[in-house]
């Protein structure tokens, strides 16, 4: 068995040869799913499916998904560097059955799979089941042929795979690679089962149940199948190694890595190597779906992951911006599985390079006081917890990077200090603008924005998404309730509704709950920058907060408003060429049907240079280039290169 590309292909063709649907991976941001940051397994995008929500016109699929794992239920981050086998990135391998076939066929596939197609001896391989799981135990005995000294009973949530609080969920099976006596370790559920011997590359999740809520679970309409095996794990294992950086992936990553830096892959830097390899693949692959870094939520999952490896290469003796110049060799590794990433090469680049820039400003300053502070610290001492807020809010620093700083020192943060300084600053803050003297509602959305934080924009490639309402404002006040006639505006942790800024108006549309409540969407606004807010009236049934509600973006009206968005960029160009480059963009209006450009120039136009202007700017409308150019929508955002690197995202996605 060769690379990581051929070990992937032979998992698809296996499975669509056995009647399942080739499926892509879904964007790393669940579009169906409100509760999850990000898809962590394969089964993520077709959690709907499972339940029997959403059809499909197929009852079997096979996916290579894109999962990353660094925040939520299944955060892998701190590990990253230090282990043979965490990543924040990486690819899932599944294939499922919708109420298809059950537990024999799913079983039989896995180990010919395993066996035949990669070759494993069945000498090397051991089996878990829950342990109440007597069916299961009765099928790899007969399937497999496996004694039962090597199919272990797990009485641990182990067994039992759910996604997240809620969801499809079920008793699982997993598949274990022995790696022999020479690596230390026990078998699964043996008191050295964490040694890097048995290594589990498959999951088998037999979907029998969903969880509804915290105390109440109910059985799926038809049991199900969910598997996941982490493409890196199986590479190792094919590729006769037990560590997944040591695949051919990881070895050209961080061969390209050695290329720029001239440090030996090995020895005192391999941590370092490891996490930068790592990181680039979760900062570009979040990148080109859209999540770009930022203070909040996603986006600051991806400024962590960055500044982590920042710092790695830091180590390294890197003085200039480095991970932007490691993207094509990842292109070229991965694009062809995934084209996303090579269109969004460009965005990738310049989102890496700008933050690379912006926080070595920072960085090494932050880095001396890091030093200085813990000089005199050793082997479980604290450091303190003011410092590390401090080297947060002045220097940049997430909490998480000065605690992997100090971690192979064996220094402990006190997150506790570090906590009660982060809450006196949002209280101070909160303080400062009640003084402003701002009108009430203007307060309330404050309130709202600190305890609920941003709105996360889904809108740049989908105009339908799940949402979870967080709460609701009616008469200037927060209420619980909106009852059918209702006036009043909807908060959500999510979106694909576009709020009015830089002169383009707001998205229209719908909100729904499941028991088809309605709230009619009038007007999208912004508040505070970045929380989004809907206004409109309940049409029918009620919302309540907590609600899980499916959005959905007026698309008439929508696309009217790109199109004359664009429009502004083809006139600016037209404008200048044709009067000159001194004219500027004094502002700008968006609606469906029409817009209204604001400019500089020192004299009224002649009727010729109107003419001029119209025909160059039909000229530009066939030429995306001339789009891509620094959006004035965003010129509130912050500047030149964010404006052109949200122009930019617009392309890839439109
Ligand atoms: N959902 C299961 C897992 O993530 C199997 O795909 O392990």
């Amino acid at each position: 068995m060769t690379g990581l590309a051929q070990i992937r292909s032979t998992f698809l063709d296996f499975f669509r040869k056995q009647g399942h649907e080739v499926v892509a991976s879904s964007p790393l941001v669940p579009r169906n799913d409100p509760t999850l940051m990000f898809a962590n397994s394969g089964m993520v995008q077709f959690k709907n499916v499972f339940t029997g929500a959403e059809k499909r016109p197929y009852k079997r699929a096979t996916t290579a998904q894109k999962c990353v794992r660094a925040g939520g239920k299944h955060n892998d981050l701190d590990n990253v560097g230090y282990t043979a086998r965490h990543h924040t990135f990486f690819e899932m391998l599944g294939y499922f059955s919708f109420g298809d076939y059950f537990k024999p066929a799913a079983i039989e596939w896995a180990w010919t799979l395993v066996t035949k197609e990669y070759g494993l001896p069945k000498d090397r391989l051991t089996v878990t089941v829950f342990s109440e799981d007597d069916d299961a135990f009765g099928l790899w005995k007969k399937i497999a042929g496996l004694p039962e000294s090597r199919i272990i009973r797990i009485p641990t949530s182990d067994n039992f795979w759910a996604m997240g609080d809620t969801g499809p969920c079920g008793p699982c099976s997993e598949i274990f690679f022995d790696h022999g006596d020479k690596i230390p370790g026990g078998p699964p559920g043996s008191a050295d089962a964490d040694g890097d011997r048995f290594i589990e590359i498959w999951n088998l999740v037999f979907m029998q149940f969903e969880q509804v809520t915290k105390e109440e679970r109910i059985a799926l309409p038809k049991p199900s199948i969910d598997t996941g095996m982490g493409l890196e794990r199986i590479s190792a294992v094919l590729q006769g190694t037990h560590d997944n950086y040591e695949t051919d992936l990881f070895r050209s990553l961080i061969a390209a890595i050695v290329e720029e830096t001239s440090v030996p892959a090995e020895g005192k830097y391999k941590a370092s190597n490891r996490v930068i390899a790592d990181h680039l693949r979760a900062s570009a692959f979040l990148i080109a779906d859209g999540v770009l870094p930022s203070n909040e939520g996603r986006g600051y999952v991806v400024r962590r992951i960055m500044r982590r490896a920042m710092r790695h290469a830091e180590l390294l003796g890197v003085k200039e911006p480095l991970m932007w110049k490691l993207v094509p060799a990842l292109v070229r590794e991965m694009g062809g599985a995934y084209p996303e990433l090579s269109r969004a090469e460009a965005l990738i680049e310049e989102t890496l390079k700008l933050e690379e820039t912006r926080f070595r400003k920072t960085l090494e300053r932050g880095l001396r006081i890091l030093d200085e502070e813990s000089g005199a610290l050793g082997q479980g001492d604290v450091f303190s917890g003011e410092t590390a807020f401090k080297l947060y809010d002045t220097y940049g620093f997430p909490l998480d990077l000065t605690q992997d700083a100090l971690k192979p020192r064996g220094i402990a943060v006190d997150t506790d200090t570090f906590g009660r300084a982060m809450a006196k600053q949002r209280e101070d803050a909160r303080q400062a603008w009640k003084g402003s003297g701002e009108a009430r509602t203007d307060t309330i959305w404050f309130d709202i924005r600190e305890r609920i934080g941003a709105t996360e924009f889904l809108g740049y490639d989908t105009e339908k998404a799940e949402g979870v309402i967080t709460t609701m404002v009616a008469d200037g006040k927060e209420v619980s309730e909106l009852k059918q006639g209702a006036k009043g505006t909807l908060v959500l942790n999510q979106t694909p509704f576009y709020g009015e800024s830089g002169g383009q108006t707001g998205d229209h549309g719908v909100v729904r709950t499941a028991g088809s409540a309605l709230f009619r969407v009038t007007d999208t606004q912004k508040r505070l920058g970045d929380l989004i807010i809907h206004q409109g009236v309940v049409e029918k049934g009620a919302f309540k907060q907590g609600d899980a509600v499916e959005l959905d973006v007026d698309h008439a009206r929508r696309s009217g408003n790109r199109q004359h968005h664009s429009a502004t960029h083809l006139l600016h160009e037209a404008l200048r060429e044709t009067l000159g480059s001194h004219v500027a963009q004094k502002g700008s209006l968006v609606e469906p049907d029409r817009l209204r450009f604001d400019f500089s120039h020192n004299k009224a136009m002649s009727a010729e240079e109107i003419g001029a202007v119209e025909a160059r700017a039909a000229g530009h409308a066939g030429n995306p280039a001339q789009r891509a150019d620094a959006c004035p929508g965003d010129v509130d955002r912050g500047g030149e290169a964010l404006g052109r690197r949200d122009a930019l995202r617009r392309e890839i996605w439109r």
